[in-house]
């Protein structure tokens, strides 16, 4: 069986290594070891979703306040390269959304305006382009704003 569940400081290692396997984020320039830390932190001050299936295979970082210190903010979303295409984000997306419904009506993330195949990820599930911010987070770099309004109750 697959579940989401709360991140665990075990989980570091593994959710690490999505990250340093997807090209994305390899511009940050971060090691294995600094994206551990990191997520580590975000379970402490934010909120980390593993989905696991008898080991982490994907997870989210959600800020709840994220959206304007209004609304939740879907910060990082990641499964594991192997995984990918067969469901799995969408169930790491829908548990996001549930935690979302709690704080309003309205979800926010942001997406690398060439990250074509997440963008077809999030528009299926409902999000729309409400912004675009150039030069961020890194001069050239653009990133698009998209909102879902959650009407309905998951
Ligand atoms: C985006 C992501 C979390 C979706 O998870 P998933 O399990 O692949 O999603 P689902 O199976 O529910 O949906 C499949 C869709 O995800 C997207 N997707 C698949 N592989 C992807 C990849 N390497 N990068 C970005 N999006 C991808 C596509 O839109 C795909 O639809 P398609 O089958 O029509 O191409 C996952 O693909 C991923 O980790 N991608 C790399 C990291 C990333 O881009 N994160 C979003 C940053 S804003």
């Amino acid at each position: 069986v697959t579940v989401v569940r709360s991140f665990e400081p075990d989980d570091a290692g593994a959710c690490a290594a999505i990250v340093v396997a997807t090209p994305l984020w390899q511009p940050t320039g971060r090691s294995a070891e600094q994206w551990a830390a990191l997520l580590t932190g975000a379970a402490r001050d934010d909120v980390v979703l593993v989905l696991d299936d008898g080991a982490p295979i994907g997870f989210a970082w959600v800020d709840l306040r994220g959206g304007f210190g209004r609304s939740a903010y879907l910060r990082m979303i990641a499964v594991a390269p192997t995984r990918r295409s067969t469901g799995l984000g969408m169930m790491l997306l829908e548990a996001f959304e549930r935690l979302a419904i709690a704080q309003g009506p309205d979800a926010f993330l942001l997406v690398s305006d060439g990250n074509r195949d997440a963008q077809r990820f999030y528009e299926r599930h409902g999000y729309t382009v409400v912004g675009r911010i150039a030069d961020y987070p890194t001069a050239g770099a653009v990133e698009l704003l998209l909102r879902k309004r959650l009407t309905v109750r998951l």
